[in-house]
């Protein structure tokens, strides 16, 4: 049966023949031309039609990009925020107004306060040092948050490498005999990463292995990131994968063709609850109702100990047009709407449109973080993992 999908899937490309290729662009990168720093990023608003790159000058023009989803996904989001800090310090913005604007993109994702508050302590203390506020305190403490996102980005890369042999290594102790057919949802690999991402990275060290049978990606309605960004992925690392509407997850699970669920975290609490891209819930209880393992991968830093449960945590809310019209995003047509897709409701009909759901913990078989597994998922199990790996 899952051949058989394939070549229905076929209809976009066979997933087979495409030759393996690396993403040669990376997500995201600092770059420091003769007119100043800049951070560099890759439109992930155009992808898969055009690898475009958007130059960021100042910390405004990051926060657009962050608001557009031209840069997203928990790790990255971090990453981009400590990044957007040092921008700000070395091209003498206000780095607190730049740190607030920052942290307050987008609400879901805890990394990307995360990482404007690693680097915005890097700057304070180095200001603290008794650097002073002359310029060339200044400097210093421009260079020290600096140094403060280039090691978020190297832990980021190598935190993945690590969830990558865990959760390799749990896929095969579930479902021993390899040939696994994995279904994911958003986008979780090296486009949202310093590294190869978080259970995409799994999925690929399967495919690396020869143990993974098919990746099921899940559209991910509305903004598409699975259909646009992880077929994207897969299609370069040459990995046999085939697309789905979110909504025929369901008579995937009920003919018996899903082994695991792989996805990532945006914010993890305290009670292991995790807010996922939205669909991320349903799919949870799909797999419980057919007895396959729901596993999520995600840093360390994406668990929350100070939100205390899910419904603490605060899901993003997005523009009603992101539903009512489908997005083109990479050639705005003539005649479109401030949306810029193709209006696919009546004018003026309202649309719910959360970015993210709640998972509860006793519906998540295991979180995989790279200081290791947590299963059974409780608060007292996650706290445990999160002081180990934190006094380390
Ligand atoms: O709205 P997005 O595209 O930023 O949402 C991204 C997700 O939900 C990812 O699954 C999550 O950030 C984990 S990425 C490793």
């Amino acid at each position: 049966m899952a051949d058989q999908y394939a070549q229905t899937g076929g209809d976009i490309r066979p997933s087979e023949d495409i030759q393996p290729k690396t993403i040669d662009i990376p997500a995201i990168r600092w770059e420091e031309p003769a007119e100043g720093p800049v951070l560099v990023l890759l439109d992930q608003t155009r992808l898969p039609a055009e690898e475009v790159e958007l130059v960021c000058t100042d910390p405004q023009g990051l926060v657009q990009a962050i608001r557009s989803l031209a840069v997203r996904g928990a790790p990255l989001l971090g990453i981009a925020g400590a990044y957007g800090v040092a921008l700000a310090a070395a091209r003498g913005f206000d780095v607190q107004d730049a740190a607030d604007a920052l942290a307050g993109a987008r609400p879901t994702a805890v990394n990307l306060g995360y990482g404007v508050r690693r680097a915005q302590e890097a700057y304070r203390a180095a200001l603290g040092n008794g650097s002073g506020n002359g310029a060339a305190g200044l400097e210093r403490a421009a260079a020290a948050a600096l140094a403060a996102a280039r090691a978020l980005h190297q832990e980021d890369a190598a935190a993945s490498a690590k969830m990558a042999d865990h959760g390799l290594r749990l896929l095969d102790e579930l479902l021993p005999g390899g040939n696994h057919r994995i279904l994911t949802h958003c986008n979780t690999g090296a486009l949202v990463s310093g590294g190869e991402g978080t259970a995409f990275a799994v999925a690929l060290a399967a495919h690396r292995a020869g143990r993974l049978r098919r990746l099921w990606v899940d559209e991910t309605r509305p903004l598409l990131q699975g259909a646009r960004l992880t077929a994207y992925e897969a299609a370069r690392n040459g990995m046999a994968y085939t697309l789905l509407t979110d909504n025929a997850a369901g008579s995937l699970f009920a003919a018996g063709e899903v082994d695991a669920v792989l996805i990532g975290a945006d914010r993890i609490a305290a009670d292991g609850s995790v807010a996922n891209k939205v669909g991320s819930y349903p799919l949870a209880v799909l797999a419980r109702y057919h007895h396959v393992p729901f596993i999520v991968v995600a840093p360390v830093t994406t668990v929350d100990l100070l939100t205390p449960d899910g419904a603490s945590i605060e899901v993003e809310q997005r523009a009603g047009h992101e539903v009512t019209e489908v997005t083109a995003p990479q050639a705005p047509l003539a005649g479109m709407e401030a949306g810029g897709g193709i209006p696919v409701a009546p004018l003026g009909t309202q649309a719910y449109n959360p970015a993210f759901d709640v998972t509860p913990p006793e519906l998540v078989t295991a979180i995989v973080t790279e200081s290791g597994v947590v299963s059974p998922v409780t608060g007292g199990s996650l706290g445990e993992l999160c002081s180990r790996s934190r006094q380390v």
